[in-house]
């Protein structure tokens, strides 16, 4: 499929790079043309740069993958308001953390996933990939204890999170069904409590039982 990044950065490399070994068309483009057009090219022969419009026209699904404070501008600039997007599969994988802290930037108002849905018109937005570092996602594959990394998608729009389950699993990861839109905020928090974790040195992976144990172990209830 034909995929448009609105960014050049660290994201735009990391599932760029997997995305053209599937043999998917790519446009990057960033706010320095030189950074995407180097991007564009380490990406391989299937990608090229463009101006943010330009990647937005381009892509039947766009990935947006700037700052989270960028995010109005870029999307004003690659036409969203106006309806550039309408129609196209838009995956979110912003996260908008206070530096440092591990709380969210967007505490108390709209998820970024829900803002991205605002401002782009009749985009059909999926929130994916936020909860875990560039370097996870360059691995080939993400794959732990045996077992493949799991990617919660949330998004309304059924056809859309089928384009993006079949890019998640591009990556060598497997999808999981995340819930409506209106459950993306619980991703982006999910992501900020995380962090915090590893940062403290504890493993996020063991906070939670298995899911054979999520309502406890009758053959070992303490009473
Ligand atoms: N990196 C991760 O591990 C990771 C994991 C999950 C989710 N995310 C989220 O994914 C998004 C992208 O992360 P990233 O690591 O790819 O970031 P990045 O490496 O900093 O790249 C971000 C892109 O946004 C552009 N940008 C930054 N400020 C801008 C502005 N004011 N106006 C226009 N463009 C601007 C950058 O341009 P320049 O290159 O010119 O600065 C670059 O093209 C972020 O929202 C981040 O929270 C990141």
């Amino acid at each position: 499929m034909r995929i448009g990044i609105l960014g050049a950065g660290n994201m735009a490399d990391a599932l760029g790079t997997h995305w053209a070994r599937a043999g998917h068309e790519l446009m990057v483009s960033g706010r320095d043309a030189a950074k995407a057009a180097t991007l564009a090219e380490r990406l391989g022969p299937a990608a090229r740069a463009g101006t943010w419009a330009e990647a937005a026209g381009f892509g039947e699904t766009v990935l947006l993958a700037v700052r989270a404070e960028a995010v109005p501008d870029v999307l004003a600039a690659a036409g969203a308001a106006d309806g550039a997007l309408r129609g196209r599969v838009l995956i979110d994988c912003t996260n908008s953390v206070v530096p440092g802290k591990f709380v969210l930037a967007t505490e108390g108002g709209p998820s970024m996933a829900r803002r991205v849905a605002e401002i782009a018109v009749g985009a059909r937005v999926v929130k994916a990939f936020n909860l875990c570092h560039e370097d996870v996602w360059r691995m080939t594959p993400p794959v732990f204890d045996g077992e493949r990394l799991a990617v919660p998608l949330c998004g309304d729009d059924p056809g859309a999170l089928a384009t993006v389950r079949s890019l998640v699993e591009d990556l060598g990861c497997a999808a999981v069904e995340g819930g409506g839109l209106d459950r993306a905020g619980l991703l982006e928090a999910t992501m900020a409590f995380m962090v915090g974790l590893w940062f403290r040195g504890a493993d996020a992976r063991a906070v939670l039982p298995p899911a054979r144990y999520a309502f406890g172990d009758p053959a070992a209830t303490a009473r």
